[in-house]
C-alpha cells in the first residue's frame, strides 16, 4: 500500500470511524452504570436539601480566562462561533455559578444549597482518570460565611461515596486550608502579587521534580518542605476535624496542608478526595471562594460561597476495583434492566389482539416486550427470561382466555382477558 493512501485511510479511520481522543461512546451497558452515578449523587443532594439547577455548556471564553486560572485556560475546547465571538464548552461550573448568582442574587433566600449534574471539556492528556469529557457533580453553598457550611459541605461529600458502597477504608477526603499558606507568606514578607504562583507550586508538589519545586520557591523552600513533611495545624482545621467528628465522620477526612488546589479562586478551607490505596487521580475537589462572586461584579454583588465537584471517571474506576461497591453496582443494574411482562404470542392469529392488551399493559406503566416478528413459543419463553420478567402472558388457542406464567414460582393460570389486568396487578404488587 503506498504511503499516501495509507495515511489517507489511516486518517479518515482516526477522524470519524473511532471517537475522538478521551470522548467516550456510552453502550447500554455504560449508560446503565452512568445512570446509577447520577442516581445515587441525585438521591444524596436532595438528602441534603440541595436543589438542582443547571448552566449553559458554552460560555463566553473571557469567563474562564478571568475566573479558573491558567493551567484550565490551557485545557479550554474554545473556538470561535458563527457570530464571531469567542466561546469555549464549560471546563468546569463555578464560574457559570458566580455569573448566575450575580444575576439573581435577589431572587432566592440566602444561604443557596444548589447542585447540578453535566458534562465537562478539558483539552487535557489523555490518562487513568482524566479524559477530554466527563460527568461532574457539582454543589455549591452560596451565601453562608461560618465554617459550619464547610462541615455540611464536606458531610455531603463523604455521604455521597457512602451510598456507592464505600467505606472509610476506601477513601479519605484531605482537607487543608489556604489561609494556612497566606498567613505563612504574610510572616515571610511575601508580597501578594507573587502568592498565587506560590501556591500553585505547592499545589504541584509531588507531581513535579523536587529540585524543579525548591528552584521555584527559592529561599522558601526549606521551610515549606519541612512543613509538609511534619505537617501544619490550624485552629480552623481542627475546628472542622471535630465537626466532622459530632457527625461520626471524623474517620473519613485527614488534615494534610499539601492540598491547596489549582484552581485560582479558593480562599480559605480546601479539600480533595483520594481512594485510600493512592492508586487514582482526585474523585472530587473544592472549597471556598469567597471573593469571585465579588470580583465577577466589580463588588456589585458580594457573597461568600464554598462548593465541590466529583468526577465520573474516578468514581467509576474505583467503583471496578473495590469489591463491595462494585457488587452493589451490579446488583443495581441487574435490577434495572428487567422487564415487568413479557407477552408470548403462540399463534399468529392473535397477534392484534396481543398487541391491544400490550397498550393496555405499558399504558398503566408496566415495561413490556414481546418479539416482532412469529418465533417458536420455547424461544420466546428463553427471551422472557433473558429479559428478566416477572410475568409470561401467552396469547394462543386459549383466547379469550390467556394463560399467566409467574416467572419466579413457575406457577400457571388461565384468566379470563378481563380479569387478566388485575391478575397481572397482583403478581407486580
Ligand atoms: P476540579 O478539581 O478541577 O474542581 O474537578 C473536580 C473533579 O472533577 C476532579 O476531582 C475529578 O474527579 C473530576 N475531573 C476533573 N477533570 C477531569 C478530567 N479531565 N477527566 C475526568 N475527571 C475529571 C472543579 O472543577 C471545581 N470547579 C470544583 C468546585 C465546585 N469548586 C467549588 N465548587
Amino acid at each position: 500500500m503506498d504511503v499516501v493512501r495509507f495515511l489517507a485511510l489511516e486518517e479518515r479511520s482516526v477522524t470519524f470511524m473511532q471517537p475522538l481522543p478521551g470522548f467516550r461512546d456510552f453502550l447500554p451497558g455504560d449508560c446503565a452504570a452512568r445512570n446509577y452515578i447520577f442516581a445515587r449523587w441525585r438521591e444524596v443532594a436532595r438528602r441534603y436539601a440541595f436543589v438542582e439547577w443547571d448552566g449553559p455548556p458554552l460560555e463566553a471564553t473571557e469567563l474562564y480566562k478571568k475566573k479558573s486560572g491558567a493551567e484550565i485556560v490551557d485545557q479550554l475546547f474554545n473556538f470561535t462561533d458563527k457570530g464571531e465571538r469567542e466561546v469555549a464548552m464549560r471546563p468546569e461550573l463555578t464560574p457559570t455559578l458566580a455569573r448566575v448568582i450575580v444575576a439573581h442574587e435577589r431572587e432566592f433566600k440566602k444561604p443557596l444549597k444548589w447542585f447540578s449534574i453535566g458534562q465537562f471539556f478539558r483539552y487535557e492528556k489523555q490518562q487513568r482518570g482524566r479524559l477530554r469529557e466527563h460527568f461532574q457533580l457539582n454543589c455549591d453553598i452560596i451565601g453562608e460565611a461560618n465554617l459550619a457550611a464547610d462541615i455540611e459541605l464536606v458531610a455531603l461529600c463523604i455521604d455521597i461515596l457512602r451510598a456507592f458502597g464505600f467505606t472509610e477504608k476506601d477513601f479519605v477526603v484531605r482537607i487543608s486550608d489556604r489561609d494556612f499558606w497566606t498567613d505563612f507568606l504574610r510572616e515571610k514578607d511575601v508580597s501578594v502579587d507573587r502568592w498565587d504562583e506560590l501556591l500553585q507550586t505547592i499545589d504541584k508538589f509531588g507531581r513535579e521534580a523536587l529540585e524543579k519545586t525548591a528552584q521555584k520557591l527559592g529561599k522558601l523552600a526549606d521551610p515549606i518542605f519541612s512543613i509538609l513533611k511534619n505537617g501544619g495545624k490550624s485552629q480552623k482545621l481542627d475546628q472542622l476535624v471535630g465537626g466532622l467528628r459530632e457527625r461520626g465522620l471524623e474517620d473519613y477526612v485527614a488534615i494534610d496542608v499539601g492540598i491547596v488546589r489549582g484552581l485560582a479562586y479558593y480562599t480559605g478551607i480546601v479539600f480533595e478526595v483520594f481512594d485510600r490505596g493512592g492508586k487514582f487521580r482526585a474523585i472530587a475537589g473544592g472549597g471556598r471562594y469567597d471573593n469571585l462572586i465579588a470580583q465577577l461584579s466589580d463588588s456589585a454583588v458580594s457573597m461568600p460561597a464554598l462548593g465541590f465537584a466529583m468526577g465520573d471517571v474516578v468514581v467509576g474506576e474505583l467503583m471496578n476495583e473495590t469489591a463491595h461497591a462494585r457488587q452493589k453496582l451490579e446488583n443495581a443494574i441487574a435490577n434495572d434492566a428487567k422487564i415487568d411482562i413479557y407477552v408470548v404470542i403462540a399463534k399468529e392469529q392473535r397477534r392484534d389482539d396481543a398487541l391491544a392488551e400490550i397498550q393496555r399493559l405499558r399504558d398503566h406503566g408496566y415495561r413490556v416486550d414481546y418479539p416482532l416478528t412469529g418465533e417458536k413459543v420455547g424461544r420466546q419463553f428463553q427471551t422472557a427470561e433473558q429479559l428478566g420478567a416477572r410475568v409470561a402472558v401467552l396469547f394462543g388457542d386459549e383466547w379469550p382466555q390467556v394463560k399467566l406464567k409467574d416467572m419466579i414460582s413457575g406457577e400457571q393460570q388461565l384468566v379470563s382477558k378481563d380479569d387478566f389486568m388485575s391478575h397481572v396487578e397482583s403478581i407486580l404488587r
